[in-house]
């Protein structure tokens, strides 16, 4: 049952079937981004279908980028490295990754343009990606505490050698982005090892980078070529699923074509670890991703820390470990985690007062959360705070809930997944 922007869940008794998730949602902008400044035309199957890549794809097209959709294939026809001065704003709605990537590629460019974000994306931080795109040589003004909107004016950039403060892939992407359009080699160091799905795409799209541990440079002037590529299915999207079955002792689910980077799958290590059994099958590389099926049946689960580099391995899942923590025996702690009060909500707060509008026992920290085990939900009326995985996270919250529980504001969803309700629905046994 649902209504106008809301969606009611009911308890469940387990998660049982097979899905393939839509494409990658990270990747999927940078194989669109890369596509739109490599010479040749890219065709990309099973492209992301949230929102947000629909974001990038639209700046692309003000940008002068010809691309065409049919459901999930997308052709862009590659420009080569200078894009067309665009006649309009570029919008990238709720999207973080497309206004800190595409940054990276407007700073080289011969023109000034603008990028704008609806309420969530112009109250999200920018000064990491400003103050290094500066000193590479380009202008940027922005709102009041470096939030969009950002008026960018290129130029000839300059070779930078950067040890990036916060650990953030899309910064890292943006300043190898930026990189190309540098006379010289960009340094870059990441303080801890984020998702490396910039460099691999690269790579795929025939850039020479070097890598060694946390440091990686390029050299600019590089000439990108076209690919045809399969977007690898969104493991931050199935980590709802993987969840919500690990909920079950009598959960079977079935993943095929899943993204299963090292740099993205923590996850998989942090259920095995609570006592969920998954199993790899049908191992493959595609264009330097891993791909391959997931076998996932639920389980007894214990209790964990997610501290440190877990905490940025496992960002995007930590709203839905934490909607599923108290169902443990032990609970969960959240900590280093701060990077959370500035995603599209601030999800430490959100997770705590949805968590605690179901009954549950929580404590708030600056930087994370301890959430006890052993505890009895019951079924409330939710926020998804305009916030994507708020929404999905809470869904499985509720399956094991006592009585139903409402998500307003679910269709949220449509920003990484569209599809989730329905999905999710098909999959429940009740
Ligand atoms: C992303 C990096 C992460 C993540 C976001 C996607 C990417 O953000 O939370 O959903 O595609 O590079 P940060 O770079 O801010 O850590």
């Amino acid at each position: 049952m649902s209504h106008e922007n809301s969606v009611v869940v009911r308890p469940a008794k387990s998660l049982n079937g097979s899905v393939r998730l839509p494409g990658d949602k990270s990747i999927s902008h940078r194989y669109a981004m890369l596509g739109a400044i490599a010479e040749g035309t890219t065709k990309l199957e099973n492209f992301s279908t949230g929102a947000d890549c629909a974001s990038t794809l639209g700046c692309l097209r003000t940008l002068g980028v010809e691309w065409d959709r049919k459901d999930t294939s997308v052709t862009v026809r590659g420009r080569g490295l200078k894009l067309h001065p665009p006649n309009a704003l570029l919008d990238c709605g709720n999207s973080g990754s497309t206004i800190r990537m595409l940054s990276g590629i407007l700073a080289g460019q011969e023109f000034a343009s603008e990028l704008v974000g609806d309420d969530s994306l112009s109250r999200r931080p920018m000064a990491r990606i400003i103050k290094p795109l500066e000193m590479m040589g380009a202008r940027i003004e922005s709102a009041h505490g470096a939030r969009p909107p950002l008026r960018i004016t290129g130029a000839k950039l300059k070779a930078i050698e950067y040890k990036l403060p916060v650990a953030s892939a899309q910064v890292k992407t943006s300043l190898l982005f930026a990189g190309l359009y540098v006379d010289g080699i960009t340094r870059i160091e990441e303080p801890i090892q984020t998702r490396d799905h910039g460099e691999l795409a690269l790579q795929a799209f025939g850039a020479q980078l070097d890598r060694r541990m946390r440091e990686v440079s390029i050299s600019g002037g590089q000439t990108l070529h076209a690919i045809e590529a399969t977007v690898p299915g969104d493991i931050s999207s199935a980590a709802f699923f993987l969840c919500a079955a690990a909920l079950f002792p009598d959960s079977q689910l079935v993943i095929p074509g899943l993204l299963l980077n090292p740099t993205r799958a923590r996850l998989l290590d942090f259920l095995i670890g609570l006592g969920v059994r998954i199993t790899m099958s049908e191992l493959q590389e595609q264009h330097g991703e891993l791909v391959g099926t997931l076998q996932v049946q639920g389980g007894k689960l214990k209790g964990a820390r997610v501290v440190r580099e877990d905490a940025a391995a496992l960002i995007d899942e930590i709203p839905v470990l934490a909607a599923i923590a108290p169902y443990t025996a032990e609970g969960i702690e959240i900590r280093d985690a701060h990077e959370l009060r500035v995603k599209e909500s601030d999800r430490i707060a959100s997770v705590a007062t949805n968590l605690r509008l179901m009954g549950a026992e929580v404590e708030e920290f600056d930087d994370g959360l301890r959430i006890p085990g052993g505890q009895k939900l019951h079924g409330a009326s939710l926020e998804s705070f305009g916030d994507h995985r708020i929404a999905m996270a809470f869904a499985v919250a509720a399956l094991r809930a006592e009585g139903e529980t409402e998500i307003k504001g679910a269709d949220a969803a449509v920003i990484s997944y569209p599809e989730f309700f329905e999905t999710l629905a098909r999959l429940t046994q009740r």
